[in-house]
């Protein structure tokens, strides 16, 4: 088995590790059990905002999981997220209703603000634009969603207005 110092950098995402708290999670809160899989991804999905590979390595070594099974479950579900998210998470409805309501207007005048040029997340880490098909508020397409908050019947001329709210 491999050992993994107490605190290390993931390559691939800069995100520093701690690992005594990963261990706190596994095994404190959900007893080293390999039946909480999805809990335990799920909460450090809440920490890190995505999944950094190393502590899916870990885990694998912890609860005895082969690190295949643990990435096809994270790469599975649309909830989690192997690429490292920004601290708001904006969602653009580009459904029919939003869509023919100028959906993609807004989309366009969002990666024009935030200088996206092809990505999916700031360089800053402020924000990341996810497209989705729909978020169940039609009537008030188009709509956006930032974290929690639902913006709806917004024009791409308010799009600078609402995303200053977010730090
Ligand atoms: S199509 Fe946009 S909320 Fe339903």
């Amino acid at each position: 088995m491999n050992k993994v110092s107490p605190s290390t950098t993931d390559p691939c995402a800069e995100v520093e590790i701690d690992y005594l708290e990963l261990d706190k999670i596994i095994e404190q809160e959900f007893d080293n059990d390999k039946e909480n899989l999805i809990m335990i991804l799920q909460a450090i999905q809440k920490r890190y905002n995505h999944l950094p590979q190393p502590t899916l390595k870990y885990l694998s070594e912890k609860i005895n999981v082969p690190y295949s099974q643990i990435y096809g479950v994270g790469t599975f579900y649309a909830t989690f997220s192997l690429e490292p998210k920004g601290r708001n998470i904006i969602s653009i409805c580009l459904g029919t209703a939003c869509h023919v309501r100028g959906g993609e207007r807004v989309r366009e005048r969002i990666e024009d603000n935030l200088n996206l040029d092809g990505k999916h997340t700031t360089d800053d880490m402020r924000f990341t634009l996810e497209g989705v098909r729909c978020i169940g508020c039609c009537s008030l397409g188009p709509v956006l969603k930032v974290n929690e908050d639902i913006h709806g019947r917004i024009g791409a001329d308010k799009v600078e207005e609402i995303l200053e709210n977010y730090e």
